[in-house]
């Protein structure tokens, strides 16, 4: 397994869990990961996970491969991941609010992540939205809709039911196997449609 170095970006929409999720995939799939944690992604890891993050935060405590993981402040811009010559292969902002969609549509890169994520789209890097928020307002949309044409992959936290989910991390496995599926890391959570269970037809009439 060749080794392959990512940044996530933890930011204040609700589904802290899913960057919780992505992040320990990762590395548990033998891949460095650059950690960068807005503000307000503290606060809704408080209220959702019940977790007081650290700055730095406490790694070890946190993950089982700490040493594959590079935490880096939300305002050092002098770190790797702001460097179109950094050996990073993609950009995930996960969750990603509106509030950082719309600074990185604009092109605003007012800390690390965005800039990260600016740097991502200008050196054709992969970079991965996965905003929450409902529901969406035109602003939203068209900020959205820049990052499309700017090359961006927009994968919103949209679990699917289709699966039969038993359980809420069901849900979030779905959303964190569709990213891991975009950036091409192998993972049981994905599961391909193969088509319909074959008992679908009769159920049906
Ligand atoms: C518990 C909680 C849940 C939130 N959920 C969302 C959300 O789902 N989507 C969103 O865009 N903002 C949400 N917000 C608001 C953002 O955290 C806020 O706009 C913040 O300024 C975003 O900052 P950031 O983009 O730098 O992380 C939430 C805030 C809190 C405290």
């Amino acid at each position: 397994m060749s080794q392959r170095s990512f940044a996530v970006a933890w930011t204040g929409a609700s589904g802290a869990v899913y960057g919780l999720r992505l992040v320990e995939a990762l590395s548990d799939a033998g891949h460095q990961v650059h950690l960068m944690i807005s503000e307000p992604a503290r606060r809704v890891l408080l209220h959702e996970e019940g977790m007081k993050v650290a700055d730095p935060p406490d790694l070890g405590s946190m993950f089982e491969h700490p040493a594959r993981i590079h935490y880096h402040h939300s305002k050092a811009v002098e770190a790797a991941p702001a460097s179109g010559s950094a050996d990073i292969e993609a950009v995930i902002l996960c969750p990603c609010s509106m509030g950082t969609l719309g600074r990185v549509a604009h092109g605003y890169s007012s800390g690390l992540i965005e800039r990260a994520a600016d740097v991502a789209l200008k050196e054709g890097r992969k970079l991965i939205l996965v905003p929450r928020e409902t529901p969406l307002s035109l602003i939203h949309l068209e900020n959205m809709s820049a990052l499309a044409r700017a090359g961006a992959i927009l994968l919103p936290a949209m679990p699917g039911f289709y699966h039969r989910p038993e359980s809420m991390e069901d849900l979030v496995r779905f959303v964190v196997a569709k990213i891991l599926h975009r950036l091409g890391v192998e993972t049981s959570w994905h599961k391909a449609w193969t088509g319909p269970e074959p008992d679908w037809e009769e159920a049906r009439t």
